[in-house]
């Protein structure tokens, strides 16, 4: 069986007991620690940026899966990739030359992703497919945690992981919990992202494996 790679959003953690909360979520078998950064323009919400990113890097060692909520991505690519994130996600909507932005990703030796809102069509993101490591199927509107699942988004992963060479991961993001997670495997998800189902559970591991 395919593993799945459990990524917890420090969205839904303690802002301040942060190191505590990532070091909880490791403990329990998180395979990466998913990071919303928001710019309150590409979305309506402010949350953490670079030198956050700095900080959490000195406290684990697992790999940062950075999710940037934000307009211009490429101003800061550099800046979070030396912050020492592992995997940056971007979003289709948020810039005009898909290319150059995974390009210059990887050009840091990062993982490069890209991710679509609800009302993106995944066929867009076909001609990048090959040069893409992520693709980040939004299961909400971004911007905030604990909001419903949209199944409608989930379905989107049917064509994707048809076409997608097998080391694509494909990644939802947006109301998952132990149900939700089971619809987006069985669509060919292998990457799932979680904040309030983890962080609200009193067992994180067994959240974590349910999630699996
Ligand atoms: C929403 C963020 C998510 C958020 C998910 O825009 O991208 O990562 O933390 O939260 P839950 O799992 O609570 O829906
Ligand atoms: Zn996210």
């Amino acid at each position: 069986m395919q593993k799945i790679i459990v990524s917890p959003s420090i969205l839904s953690a303690d802002f301040a007991n942060l190191e505590r909360d990532i070091k909880s979520v490791e403990k329990a078998g998180a395979d990466w620690i998913h990071v919303d950064v928001m710019d309150g323009h590409f979305v309506p919400n402010i949350t953490i940026g670079v030198p956050v990113v700095k900080s959490i890097r000195k406290v684990t060692s697992v790999p940062l899966d950075v999710h940037l909520m934000i307009d211009n991505p490429e101003k800061y690519i550099e800046d979070f990739a030396n912050a020492g994130a592992d995997i940056i996600t971007f979003h289709y909507e948020a810039v005009s030359d898909v290319d150059k932005i995974i390009k210059l990703i990887k050009s840091f030796g990062k993982k490069a992703g890209i991710s679509i809102k609800p009302n993106t069509s995944v066929e867009v993101l076909y001609p990048y497919l090959n040069d893409l490591d992520l693709i980040l199927v939004m299961t909400v509107e971004p911007g905030f945690g604990g909001q419903k699942f949209i199944s409608y988004c989930a379905e989107k992963i049917i064509p994707l992981r048809k076409i997608a060479k097998k080391e694509l991961i494909i990644q939802v993001d947006g109301g998952i919990n132990s149900q939700t997670a089971r619809i987006c495997t069985q669509y060919g998800a292998n990457s799932l992202v979680a904040g309030s189902y983890i962080y609200k559970s009193t067992d994180l591991r067994e959240a974590i494996s349910s999630l699996r």
